[in-house]
């Protein structure tokens, strides 16, 4: 469905992404993993056209998108849900949803998603009167996700949709991330809780300082011993001895 080959990007001058290629198959969810700033949202932005390819190319189900203005992109179905998990504070619950699905003009199929977004999160339904502004961090990011859902995703780009929430609100989120799959929403999710991503995930790539260093399934990356050091955390001991260093 995606495919991004030997994309270069970054801002200004500044070059963070050094030639990533990278291959999204139709259905399921691949995540992307990496530390903080080696070019995880970055590349989310190349690829939904929210920053310039510096080279290279990104392909979405075969047409070259490369050049496409975001809007372009959203109507093939290609939607970014950004890390900054923001609604309109001062806008209900479903005014933000609605707002979702500015780039469609299927009225009805729109009033039938807003139902199917109900129905992945019945909590939004309860709060669809409330202000955004009020909703807890888990419901803003159920928001978020709707909000992306509203935009007839074909592929469905989350960043971070764990960030900041206690681990059974994650747990929610993931079961709904892998329902949304399910549906048929191909998703790429960006994720810092690598464990929890390597389990919902079929197939993960690991960025680091704007290069993929390593790729697989999601099966063999879980127990590879360099994840293992890397990302999922050594023992309490080690762990104990780095805060009192
Ligand atoms: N608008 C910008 N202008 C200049 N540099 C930027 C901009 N946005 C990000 N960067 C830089 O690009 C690098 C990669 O940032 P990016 O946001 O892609 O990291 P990330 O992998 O998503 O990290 P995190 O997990 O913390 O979100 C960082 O060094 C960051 O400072
Ligand atoms: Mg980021």
């Amino acid at each position: 469905m995606l495919e991004v080959k030997d994309v270069h990007a970054g801002y200004g001058n500044l070059k963070i992404l050094r030639g990533i290629n990278m291959n999204v198959p139709t259905g399921g969810i691949v995540t992307l993993l990496g530390g903080n700033g080696t070019g995880k949202s970055t590349l989310l932005k190349a690829i939904s056209g929210l920053i310039p390819l510096m080279q290279g190319d990104v392909f979405f189900n075969g047409v070259n998108i490369s050049n496409m203005k975001p809007h372009q992109r959203m109507r093939l179905g290609l939607v970014q849900v950004t890390q900054a998990k923001e609604a309109y504070p001062a806008m209900t619950v479903e005014e933000n949803l609605v707002l979702g699905a500015y780039t469609r003009r299927d009225r009805e199929g729109t009033k039938a998603d807003l139902e199917k977004v109900y129905e992945f999160f019945p909590v939004l339904r309860e709060r669809r009167k409330q202000l955004s502004g009020t909703l807890s961090g888990g419901e803003v990011q159920m928001l978020v996700i709707g909000r992306g859902l509203m935009a007839a995703p074909k592929m469905l780009m989350l960043d971070e949709p764990s960030a900041a929430l206690a681990p059974k609100v994650v747990l929610e989120i993931f079961a709904n991330i892998n329902r949304i799959a399910k549906s048929g929403v191909t998703i790429l999710v960006v994720e810092q809780n690598v464990r929890m991503a390597l389990i919902l995930a079929q197939y993960g790539y690991i960025i680091r300082d704007g290069v993929i260093m390593m790729q697989g399934e999601a099966d063999n990356l879980i127990s590879d011993p360099a994840v293992k050091d890397s990302f999922l955390g050594g023992s309490v001991a080690d762990t104990s001895k780095a805060l009192r260093n």
